[in-house]
């Protein structure tokens, strides 16, 4: 969508996978500080998002009300808190009359929603698809585009419809961003099926990206070397990087893998090609269960990114030639691991690595002359 924003795909916080309902304005000012003190925000995490539950009614003019309980001061407080300490700030609503947990959706009351959260200085809305009253995605999620666009006050507009109406091929125009999948897990199996079940990479670019869903890395229910699979897909995918984890105790594994500013940049690239499946492999003696996958896609400056993943329960060695990227056989690359931060090795014409465990080896490939 064309609306002057999410030109990288978008970074920040969300609430949903660590604290689901849980939410409060306490939480939330501590979050807008560790944003800053941790140093997530200066590595492009911008966004602080409430998920849902924030809202409770709507008062005789139709306006949305926050819980007065949990949220007291409002959300106004919030984003400015937010924007004084250089971030952004997002809202959650759903395109039905209900939103997934209960509370008040935006079927109907587009504008005067809209018109709410441009006035509160909101910066990206979440927008579900519960309770829907089975009327096509196609239909609804246009309405709210279009009032977000018409409060002239720029809105990263992010839809979730879990990818059951095929997105993206037709939210590109319609939104920022779109959920391709059901919702993602804490565990291997469930991510890597978000993975696998992304939308086509030919669609997204600048202003609209294929959303796998949120970031559970730091939750607890994958290895690190899984989580750090978890982060080298999202980043080599274009997809949304929105943390799903309690950022005000974080394990240095998870900054770690979160700060990963090499993996960052190449989510950032300007060029927004999401990478591509090059080759996998399934497992001899199961046919129906894939062993392992070769990732490749184009950075800025004749540059790439190739990410070797074992999706096997043992060490691996993968290689992979110039021929199958469709590379000139006769360049050679400086190759850069982007989990190690050292320059590997200077090949021409074929790489190898040995993967371990549902691991995925991800370097950068640097023309060398
Ligand atoms: C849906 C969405 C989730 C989350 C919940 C909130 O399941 O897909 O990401 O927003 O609703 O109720």
């Amino acid at each position: 969508l064309d609306n002057g924003v999410g030109k990288t795909p978008q970074m920040g916080w969300n609430s949903w996978n660590g604290y689901h309902c849980g939410i409060n304005q306490e939480l939330i000012e501590q979050v807008i500080k560790s944003m800053v003190s941790t140093g997530l925000r200066d590595a492009g995490y911008k966004y602080v998002n409430l998920d849902d539950c924030w809202q409770l009614y709507r008062d005789p003019n139709g306006t949305i009300v926050p819980d007065p309980t949990t949220f007291p001061d409002g959300i106004v407080p919030l984003v400015e808190m937010a924007h004084s300490n250089g971030l952004l700030f997002g809202l959650y609503s759903d395109a039905g009359n209900e939103t997934c947990q209960g509370r008040p959706g935006s079927l109907g009351y587009e504008t005067i929603d809209a018109n709410t959260y441009a006035n509160w200085g909101v910066d990206y809305l979440k927008y579900d698809n519960c309770n829907n009253d089975h009327i096509r995605p196609q239909e609804r999620y246009p309405i709210m585009r279009d009032a977000l666009n018409a409060t002239g006050h720029p809105i990263f507009y992010s839809i979730c419809e879990w990818g059951r109406h095929h997105p993206w091929t037709w939210a590109p125009d319609v939104g920022n961003s779109w959920r391709t999948t059901s919702d993602i897990e804490d565990d291997w199996e469930k991510m890597i099926y978000n993975w696998d079940h992304n939308g086509p990479y030919f669609v997204a670019g600048p202003g609209a990206w294929n959303d796998p869903d949120m970031l559970e890395i730091g939750n607890g229910g994958m290895t690190f070397t899984e989580y750090k699979t978890h982060f080298s897909l999202w980043c080599i995918g274009k997809s949304p990087l929105i943390i799903g984890c309690d950022i005000n105790n974080m394990s240095s594994e998870t900054i770690e893998i979160l700060m990963n500013t090499e993996l960052i940049s190449v989510n950032q690239d300007p060029l927004g090609i999401q990478a591509h499946k090059i080759r996998e492999v399934f497992l001899k003696d199961d046919p129906s269960i894939i062993g392992e996958q070769v990732w490749f896609g184009p950075l800025i400056n004749n540059q790439y990114v190739l990410a070797l993943l074992n999706r096997k329960q043992d060490t691996t060695t993968i290689s992979v030639t110039w021929q199958e990227l469709d590379l000139n056989p006769n360049q050679t690359y400086m190759i850069r691991d982007l989990w190690l931060h050292q320059n590997i090795s200077i090949s021409t014409g074929a790489f190898q690595a040995s993967v371990q465990k549902h691991e995925t080896i991800v370097v950068q490939m640097i023309p060398y002359y």
